[in-house]
């Protein structure tokens, strides 16, 4: 028991130590109540309108009709209070607006949650005098960085104190981050944690989901004018449990599968906050029909739209939660649903060796139908990741049915799908025109592909479509999807072209964090290529995501292949090291599991040698380490010495470890 004690202590303060490292870059605020940082505009007669703002006293005094709009210069979460003074008429209102980007600041409205219009104010009856008027829970707006308050009559309305209640991850303490990155690459730096906090963001109380309260009411040719606005409200509980993993902060708060294949690791690196995770999880396999089939999204999406790919995305789920927590006995409490899952999907399964998919709903990209190369590689990756396990629970039937059934798909991708000439696999086999960003990327990232140079001509290709602004996903018209460009840049990595995946990472996460109209803080959903702020698959540019875990692939991927951290079984009880420095000259990076700190530190000088290189991993733990072109002795601390072959050790013991 006092060893048990001393042990979780020990755990605890060896987190603290980890999380600690570099916590300048966290975003997170250190206290959950926030007061505006800057006044960005005011209009009509407003008295001292920074009296509101960090660090002032006094008060501000609206004079008839009038607004302010204040920044807290990044993108947060919650519920608003204003703290009145005094008012000259009962008749008296004051609203509030809120808005991710500086393009939707209105004092008559919100930017949107739905399909088309804008969101309503929220107004407060402030003439009942003096007193703290605070939003109901329901108004919890998931995401904004400018607030805006405004008086719609002729009243003085004098103002103490406006802040807002930081409502996400309510189970976190907010700035206790469990991993770090940082290199001598300040974008780099920056984008690993505003993409660690945009996930902090899309993780809610599930009590206060969305509630879809305009789906299918709305029709979006509608064109809604100011100042008619939208009611909008979030109370649907969504997960069981006290916190949950949804895909944007703003909109939809709803449990989505494929947004989870790139932020569940994002979390797992910075904030292991596997509770919300599992909750999340959980709500999908709540659902499961008697089929087999998993939903396109959590309730209360319609259950009648499905999706080949997104039930997918929740087995990758399983085994990516397995992989880092450990949890084999949720691991086997999930597994009876994990096989009629995997059903399901093998029953699209045809003679041609490959799932023709007739299940088309996707992320919004088109032409999903028939033997479509990113569902293709989807499954392989997932049946791949489902014989692991099925190996780990001595489920030898699974194992060799799911084994068999993913070669032969790989064979029949490669022999119908794949064009040498352009370098890349086609969508399905009854086009030859559409070379899709996902298909390809998944391709690399699943093994479809059989050679180095197989790989290296779809990194090539990929690169050769590049804009102003990004990697395009012509799958979904003039799109730019920081989703599936998560996706590429882990391709570009596996496929070794490290200095593809950090141009891409530059190029189009720099755009995403310092556009003026992006919040500096959090990832937008997806954009145009031509780099305006319209994502194609919606009408209404108002209701874009600032915040959604989809786009915040580089968190993982930095501390995975930058920093080279990888673990090959439950929790890192095996694990490898493997930088792929690119030109990067120093890299410290290190996350936490159940079972300890795995940590990375190198320097390189300038020709790009290593002049010092050391790492550590949980005692008890085994690994591999790769440093291609690298010769020299490992040395561990307790005076192991071990020469790396052809740059590579096998079979090191955790521990701490340093390049001689
Ligand atoms: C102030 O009013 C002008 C003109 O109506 C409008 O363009 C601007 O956005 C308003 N600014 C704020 C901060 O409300
Ligand atoms: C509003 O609440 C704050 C914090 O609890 C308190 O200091 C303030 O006096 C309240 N304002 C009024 C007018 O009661
Ligand atoms: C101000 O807004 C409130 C809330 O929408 C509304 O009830 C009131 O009629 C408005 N007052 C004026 C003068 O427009
Ligand atoms: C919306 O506005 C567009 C452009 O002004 C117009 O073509 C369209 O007919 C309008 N739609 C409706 C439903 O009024
Ligand atoms: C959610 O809020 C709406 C709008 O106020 C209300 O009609 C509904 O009953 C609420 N639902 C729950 C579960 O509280
Ligand atoms: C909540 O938990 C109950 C009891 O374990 C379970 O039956 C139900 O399916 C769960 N619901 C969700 C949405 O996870
Ligand atoms: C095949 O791909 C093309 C391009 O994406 C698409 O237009 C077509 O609908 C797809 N076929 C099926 C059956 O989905
Ligand atoms: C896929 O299945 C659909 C529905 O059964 C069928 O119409 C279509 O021809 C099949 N596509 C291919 C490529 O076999
Ligand atoms: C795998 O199992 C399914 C369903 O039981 C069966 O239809 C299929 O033929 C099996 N495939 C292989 C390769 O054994
Ligand atoms: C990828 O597939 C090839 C066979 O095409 C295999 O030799 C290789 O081991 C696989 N790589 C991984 C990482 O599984
Ligand atoms: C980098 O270090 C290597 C090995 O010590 C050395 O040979 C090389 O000259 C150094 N390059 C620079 C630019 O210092």
């Amino acid at each position: 028991m006092l060893l048990l004690f001393f042990g979780t202590l020990l755990l605890i303060l060896s987190q603290l130590c980890l999380g600690a490292a570099y916590s300048e870059y966290i975003l997170a605020p250190e206290s959950r109540t926030l007061i505006p940082l800057e006044v960005y505009g005011v209009n009509g007669s407003v008295e001292d309108a920074a009296s509101l703002t960090k660090g002032h006293r006094g008060t501000t005094i609206f004079r008839g009709i009038s607004s302010v709009t204040y920044d807290f210069k990044r993108n947060i979460a919650g519920l608003v209070t204003v703290d009145i003074q005094d008012v000259s008429s009962k008749d008296a209102y004051l609203g509030v607006t809120f808005s991710e980007s500086n393009l939707w600041i209105n004092a008559q409205a919100c930017d949107a949650t739905a399909d088309a219009g804008l969101d309503s104010p929220l107004w407060f009856n402030v003439g009942h005098g003096a007193g703290n008027y605070t939003a109901e829970k329901k108004h919890n707006r998931g995401a904004f960085r400018y607030l805006t308050i405004v008086s719609n009559t002729t009243a003085t309305i004098s103002v103490n104190q406006v802040t807002v209640e930081f409502t996400a991850a309510p189970k976190q303490d907010l700035q206790a981050y469990t991993g770090f990155f940082h290199s001598n690459d300040e974008l780099l730096n920056e984008i690993w944690y505003a993409g660690a906090y945009t996930n902090q963001l899309c993780t809610i109380d599930p009590a206060y989901g969305d509630a879809l309260p305009l789906l299918g009411t709305i029709d979006s040719g509608d064109n809604i004018t100011l100042p008619e606005t939208t009611p909008w409200w979030s109370n649907y509980t969504i997960t069981n449990g006290s916190s949950a993993l949804t895909d944007g902060a703003k909109r939809d708060r709803l449990v989505w599968p494929g947004d989870m294949s790139i932020s569940l690791e994002s979390i797992v690196v910075s904030t292991y906050d596997l509770y919300s995770l599992r909750n999340s999880l959980e709500s999908l396999f709540a659902l499961q029909h008697a089929d087999g089939r998993l939903p396109y999204a959590g309730q209360p999406f319609p259950q009648t739209t499905i999706s080949f790919t997104y039930h997918l995305h929740s087995l990758i789920g399983v085994s990516y939660y397995y992989k880092y927590s450990g949890d084999h006995a949720w691991l086997s409490k999930y597994w009876r649903q994990f096989k009629r899952a995997i059903g399901w999907s093998l029953s699209s399964v045809d003679d041609s060796g490959m799932a023709n998919v007739t299940a088309s709903a996707d992320w919004l990209r088109f032409g999903m139908g028939g033997h479509n190369i990113e569902a293709n590689a989807i499954l392989y990756f997932a049946l791949n990741q489902g014989v692991e396990l099925a190996s780990l629970l001595g489920d030898t039937t699974a194992q060799a049915n799911w084994s068999t059934t993913a070669q032969r798909i790989k064979s029949a991708a490669n022999q119908h799908l794949w064009d040498d000439t352009i370098g890349l696999y086609r969508d399905n086999e009854t086009t030859t025109s559409l070379y899709p960003q996902d298909g390809n990327s998944w391709a690399i990232k699943a093994n479809l592909t059989t050679s180095t140079s197989q790989r290296s001509a779809i990194s090539t290709a990929l690169r050769s479509r590049w804009g102003k602004y990004g990697a395009p996903a012509p799958e979904a018209g003039k799109t730019v999807s920081p989703f599936i460009g998560g996706f590429e840049t882990e391709a570009h990595f596996i496929a070794d072209r490290a200095e593809s995946a950090f141009d891409l990472i530059r190029l189009q996460w720099g755009f995403m964090l310092k556009d003026p109209r992006m919040t500096q803080s959090t990832f937008i959903e997806g954009y145009s290529t031509d780099g305006s702020l319209h994502y194609a698959p919606y009408t209404n540019d108002a209701r874009i995501s600032h915040a959604h875990g989809w786009s915040t692939g580089p968190t993982s991927i930095l501390t995975f292949y930058a920093a080279g951290i990888q673990l090959t079984s439950a929790a890192g009880s095996t694990w490898s090291i493997a930088p792929q420095p690119g030109d990067l000259r120093i890299v410290d990076a290190g996350f936490s599991t159940n079972l300890g700190d795995f940590s990375v530190s190198f320097r390189r000088n300038e020709s790009g040698k290593y002049t010092s290189l050391t790492f550590r991993t949980p005692v008890g733990t085994k690994g591999n380490v790769r440093l291609p072109g690298v010769d020299g002795v490992l040395t561990g601390d307790r005076g192991e010495r071990v020469k790396l072959v052809d740059g590579v050790a096998s079979g090191l013991g955790g521990g701490s470890w340093s390049l001689e």
